[in-house]
């Protein structure tokens, strides 16, 4: 069956300093995958590569079968490969629903779909929430 996600010799770059060297890995449908490693091992390095967030990368990436790493960042984050950054920053300024909806997708086939109340029922506080300025305690 073809992988969800497929990389093929992927390296990557800051500046002159090569951070990844010929990384492969597979993940398949319904499979959850961890990539482990010390401090500045390349785990964030790798997402950005496959996000192509990278300013030099090469390697073959294929996501449900289609090739994806010529692809600009927002046409992937759209084909359905989300990257939550480590720092887990919010917008200050915007309300707890506003943050959650600069991160909604429409729904797709065969992939759940995130409603806000759904969401709530999860994290019971953050609904309380809802309309409280994010930057505000
Ligand atoms: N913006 C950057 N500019 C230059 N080097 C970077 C940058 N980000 C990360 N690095 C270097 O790339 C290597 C891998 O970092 P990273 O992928 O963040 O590691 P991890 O996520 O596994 O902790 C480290 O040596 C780090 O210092
Ligand atoms: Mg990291």
């Amino acid at each position: 069956m073809t992988p969800l996600l497929k990389v093929e010799r992927l390296n990557a770059y800051y500046g002159r300093a090569q951070i990844l060297f010929d990384v492969s890995f597979e993940v398949g449908r319904g499979e959850v995958v961890a990539l482990m490693g010390r401090n500045g091992a390349g785990k964030s390095t790798t997402m950005k590569a496959i996000m192509n967030m990278m300013p030099r990368k090469s390697g073959d990436i294929a996501f449900m079968g289609e090739r994806i790493d010529a692809w600009p960042t927002h046409r992937i984050a759209r084909a359905g490969l989300g990257y939550v950054p480590e720092d887990r920053r919010v917008f200050g300024d915007l309300t707890v629903m506003e943050n959650l909806d600069t991160g909604r997708q429409p729904p797709r086939d065969g992939a759940p779909s995130w409603t806000p109340n759904k969401l709530f029922r999860v994290f019971p506080n953050l609904g309380e929430m809802r309309e409280n300025v994010a930057g505000r305690a």
